[in-house]
């Protein structure tokens, strides 16, 4: 290595020929030799044709992995291994002698401290003066190579999809350009059937009054930027409609201006079928359970005629009153079931206490009472969606505490429980019974009226007696 007195003397002279070969000012061509993000060797060429580094920019010291001791003032094919291997010397002494840049193709240089991949070019300078400028280009590459290798799987895996990745035009029919053979199994044809529409465009295979649909729900994707996802039908090359459920995306095309629509298109016939069917047994099982709801409710007024249609009144009032104080709709629903349910537990009191006429004795009103413990043992049977067995049980329980089985007080309460309360207390007091003909809609009103806050819900009251006012009637 020579000395630093001498480096210095070959970066000036470096950098006077740079300042030579142009009007660039030279602070210019310095700070651009230093920023470049290629490496660049500047080497002296003698009339022998030896090749002696002169200076070196940052980025070939890193792709180098040399200090700049180690590079300049070198003699090119001693600094930069492997060069001797792949005829860069002979490039250089012909560029210089030429003054015709030349390019060669990457070669690589692996060994124990370094595994490079030169892309490099040589240029003159000055005579007797030339640049090699070069890039590490091993990264990329690799990539490249792994891309290539990996693309015949990637093909394969895409072809054997069950359904049809695609990318076609925005256009009305769908002109394809790209379609995985999955589409022969969902439609029957070929791929180069559909491509470019070339016997028939992907359009005319959607079932004709589903292509407006099709159509504008991907324009309308399209102009907010989101993803789509449409169902929709075809027909098959036999005749056959299945459901496709298509999920794509409207793209730029590569070269700006045209758009294309890219996604994959899957078979949700058998899929839809099932839901088709699940829907129907759950609409059959919903039907059963309302009919054994209504039978269920129909027993307990067979064996007592006297308080024929309480239990559906109530039903019927305690869902109003739900509904006016903002309950969602299924609890309201359940609410209405509870009051349809509420004095099923009066199946096993004897029906002569049931029907007697005239006040019941002490014992008779403890049997009596014994029905809504009954009844949340029949129902805390049945799945309902809520727990209309702890309302059913709860019916005659007072905010005081007052009311049995369990003389629960306020909150303890179930609000679907209060709402049944004073659903069941209106319609007795306004029914006819057979010890007292019917009372009418003003003492109900009364009576829960007066009984609010100690007995029956404030919020509770009200909405009913809103309910009331505004001409409620039981039919
Ligand atoms: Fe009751």
């Amino acid at each position: 290595m020579r000395d630093s007195n001498s480096r210095q003397d070959l970066e000036e002279d470096s950098r006077s020929c740079l300042d030579r070969s142009s009007g660039i000012d030279a602070a210019s061509y310095r700070d651009l030799f230093s920023l470049a993000r290629n490496g660049i060797l500047l080497c002296g060429v003698s009339k022998g044709g030896s090749c002696t580094i002169l200076n070196a920019n940052p980025a070939a010291l890193r792709i180098e992995r040399l200090s700049r001791d180690e590079l300049v003032g070198e003699e090119f094919e001693r600094a930069i291994l492997g060069a001797a291997d792949f005829g860069i010397m002979d490039l250089i002494r012909e560029v210089n002698s030429s003054g015709v840049p030349l390019h060669i193709s990457p070669k690589r240089h692996s060994d124990s401290r370094t595994d490079i991949l030169r892309d490099m070019s040589v240029h003159r300078l000055n005579e007797g003066v030339v640049a090699i400028v070069y890039d590490d280009v091993s990264d990329s590459v690799d990539a490249c190579t792994k891309l290539g290798e990996s693309k015949p799987e990637l093909d394969r895996l895409v072809s054997n999809l069950p359904g049809i990745a695609f990318r076609c035009k925005n256009d009305r029919e769908w002109t394809m350009e790209v379609v995985s053979r999955g589409i022969i199994e969902l439609t029957g044809y070929r791929p180069e059937e559909i491509i470019g529409n070339k016997e028939l465009s992907y359009s005319d295979l959607i079932y004709a009054e589903d292509r407006e649909m099709v159509w504008g729900l991907i324009q309308e994707s399209f102009a907010v930027g989101d993803r789509y996802e449409i169902e929709y039908r075809i027909v098959t090359r036999s005749g056959q409609v299945k459901y496709v459920l298509e999920r794509g995306k409207v793209v730029a095309g590569e070269s700006g201006g045209e758009v294309f629509v890219e996604g994959f298109i899957s078979d949700v016939t058998d899929l839809r079928v099932a839901r088709r069917e699940a829907e129907v047994n759950k609409e059959k099982l919903e039907a059963t359970l309302t009919s054994t709801i209504n039978a269920l409710s129909r027993i307990v007024e067979i064996r007592d005629p006297y308080t024929s249609g309480h239990q559906r009144k109530v039903g019927l009032l305690a869902v109003s009153i739900s509904r006016r104080m903002g309950l969602e709709d299924r609890l309201s629903e359940n609410i209405r079931i509870s009051g349809l349910l509420h004095d099923i537990g009066k199946l096993w009191i004897p029906s002569e206490i049931l029907s007697k006429p005239g006040r019941l004795n002490y014992i008779e009103f403890e049997m009596i009472k014994e029905h809504s413990k009954l009844g949340y043992e029949v129902l805390k049977e049945i799945k309902f969606d809520f727990p209309i067995a702890d309302y059913v049980i709860q019916h005659h329980e007072r905010l005081n505490g007052s009311g049995y089985p369990n003389g629960l007080k306020g909150e303890e309460i179930l609000l679907p429980a209060r709402i049944i309360a004073v659903a069941d207390v209106v319609e007795a007091i306004s029914s006819h019974r057979p010890y007292r003909p019917a009372l009418g809609i003003e003492v109900a009103i009364e009576e829960i009226t007066s009984g609010a806050g100690t007995l029956y819900d404030r919020s509770v009251t009200r909405a009913c007696v809103d309910l009331l006012e505004d001409g409620f009637t039981f039919e």
